[in-house]
């Protein structure tokens, strides 16, 4: 193979053989190709394109580069889930206990906070003690024993898709949607379950801002889990505004408690409930309507709540902060920011409290930073809500009070306000089974 006459044949959008993208690949992550070719590769990509059957090559050979779990370890029954990244997307944490609790078992592995975007891992380390790092062994027997386990990625899984991330970040050659799309799944493949539900995002706070981009990532990524024999399934959501209220790693836990025992958010209700139909639906088999309704149940009886709090205390989570989610500890600076005007709330920009949120200390501005997990933003009114002038419409916290104004005027920036009751938004754009 030579590296130049793949560039070449892909320049003119002509299709790479498998063979040619394995060895591309195995050439690239061994250390055998220039960065200067591949990124001259990528970006033959992004104009050109990739056919399916390219695509669900170059995810397999991504998917093959380093580690992986057989989809036999973990049984029939194994199903993950996937979030393409949000600004107040908890719905790990509410949806996993669910389909544990179903019988389904969730085997995951879940990322850090990234850009605007939250993450798992960060968040569930907000209770003191929580291991998201486990050997191999650990999270096996954990999720034999309790059908649920949540992880930070492995440095060796997929490590050919790392090392291109990487490239592709300062080459401008992220938003394209092959290379998306079997960048999330050559990692949900080698992560080895049987079915993968995906939450693909749409709007100003996600990586696709408009519902038919999401839908044609959301299309191919379902089309590469099933070339690859998994049951794979999607939602389209809508990430114009954060979900939920809370953004900010322990104000989104707490939000996540709340749920799970009943209350929260109806807006975070829903989407997660329907991801959990869905999760249940392919890994037990069900119909759509018999899945709904245990996904229901099992919310409003409190069984995920009962498996929450088991399994944070299986990964070495204090409980307690479970059972009593005032133990949390709570930020040293805080302030109110208030409505200009009667009216109605017309938009949140999610990116903009994204942004903000980041600023506050919940997200990192480099990729080792600490994150201030007591740091956010709590959003009293949305869009669609009644505001009278003063009353407070969001809530900013954080340890470091000079970061309250700038992050104030971030907020007050992503906010619109209208006389007129404006039209609810569409929460979940469509449903890909
Ligand atoms: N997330 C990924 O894992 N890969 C991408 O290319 C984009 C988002």
């Amino acid at each position: 193979m030579r590296v130049y006459d793949l560039i070449e044949k892909k320049k003119h959008g002509k299709a790479l053989e498998q063979q040619e993208i394995n060895e591309l690949i195995q050439a690239y992550t061994a250390g055998k190709i220039p960065d200067y070719q591949m990124s001259a590769f990528l970006m033959a990509v992004y104009f050109r394109g990739m056919t399916d059957k390219e695509t669900f090559d170059l995810t397999g050979a991504m998917e093959c580069s380093g580690d992986r779990i057989s989809p036999d370890t973990f049984g029939p029954r194994s199903v993950d889930k996937h979030s393409t990244g949000g600004v107040g997307d908890k719905t790990t944490l509410i949806v996993a206990p669910i389909v544990a609790a179903a019988g389904g078992i969730v085997a995951k592995m879940s990322g850090r906070g990234l850009g605007h975007t939250g993450g798992t891992v960060d968040k569930l380390e907000s209770f003191p003690g929580f291991r998201t790092s486990l050997s191999p062994d650990d999270f096996a027997n954990q999720v034999q024993k309790h059908g649920i386990a949540v992880i930070g990625q492995s440095a060796d899984l997929a490590p050919a898709d790392k090392k291109l991330y990487a490239l592709r970040d300062v080459t401008a050659t992220v938003d394209s949607i092959p290379l998306i799309a079997s960048s999330i799944m050559c990692k949900k493949l080698a992560a080895g379950t049987r079915s993968i539900v995906l939450d693909v995002k749409c709007g100003a706070g996600a990586f696709m801002q408009t519902p038919e981009a999401a839908r044609e990532l959301a299309q191919l990524m379902v089309r590469i889990g099933q070339a690859h024999h998994r049951h794979t399934a999607a939602i389209i959501s809508n990430m114009d505004i954060p979900l939920g209220h809370a953004v900010g790693n322990i104000l989104e836990v707490k939000e996540a408690i709340e749920v799970l025992r009943g209350k929260g958010p109806q807006d975070l209700r829903e989407v997660c409930l329907q991801l959990a139909t869905l999760m249940i639906a392919l890994s037990l088999q069900k119909e759509q309507d018999e899945a709904a309704t245990l996904a229901r149940d099992i919310l409003d009886s409190g069984h995920a709540y009962e498996k929450f709090c088991q399994w944070i205390a299986a990964q070495g989570g204090d409980v307690s902060f479970a059972r009593d989610p005032e133990k949390f500890p709570k930020a040293a600076h805080s302030a109110a920011l208030c409505a200009p005007c009667d009216g109605y709330m017309l938009s949140c920009n999610a990116g903009a409290i994204g942004n903000a949120a980041t600023l506050l200390g919940a997200g990192r501005a480099t990729k080792d930073a600490a994150i201030d997990h007591t740091a956010g933003i709590v959003l009293l009114k949305k869009p669609g809500d009644a505001v009278v002038k003063g009353e407070t419409v969001a809530q900013l916290y954080t340890s470091q009070e000079e970061l309250l104004s700038p992050a104030a005027i971030r907020i007050e920036e992503a906010l619109t306000y209208t006389a007129e009751r404006p039209l609810t938004q569409k929460l979940i754009y469509d449903i890909l089974i």
